[in-house]
């Protein structure tokens, strides 16, 4: 059974190095352990979009709560889904850093179709936030 979680957290002063070996542990791990997604970073803030397996996802949300490089993990919305959403990004890396104009319309065009509407509207909104 697939499930999906939405969460926000909380990393004020992550470095460079950080986010890279982040990103890294996804790139191995992800696709070995079936988890597709996206990753959020604004400079204080992760948006993550993960799908997986139910009972690995569950652990993986709990090994993600418990990591020191970020805080304050605020599950937005976890459900069961039928297919993923995102089966082609082991975990995509989005970069804010365009004008707030050029955010919206650059995520817009990223994300996939299959997106819940209230989880694409919840991605984009924060996308905008400064
Ligand atoms: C914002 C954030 C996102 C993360 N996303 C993932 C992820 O998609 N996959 C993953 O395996 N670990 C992710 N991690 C790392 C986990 O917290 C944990 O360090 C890692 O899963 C342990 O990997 P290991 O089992 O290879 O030691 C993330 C950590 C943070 C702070």
């Amino acid at each position: 059974m697939l499930s999906q979680y939405l969460y926000i957290s909380t990393a004020p002063n992550l470095s460079r190095d950080e986010m890279d070996a982040i990103l890294a542990t996804s790139a191995r791990n992800n696709p070995a352990r079936g988890f597709t997604g996206l990753l959020l970073y604004n400079g204080r803030n992760f948006l993550q979009l993960l799908e997986g397996e139910a009972e690995a996802l569950d652990a993986l949300m709990s090994r993600i709560s418990n990591d020191p490089r970020h805080n304050g993990v605020s599950v937005l919305h976890n459900s069961r889904i039928e297919d993923r959403t995102c089966p082609q990004w082991a975990m995509k890396r989005v970069i804010i850093s365009e004008s707030i104009a050029n955010r919206k319309q650059l995520l817009e065009q990223d994300l996939p179709e299959g997106l819940d509407k209230d989880v694409r509207k919840m991605i984009l909104n924060f996308a905008v936030l400064n």
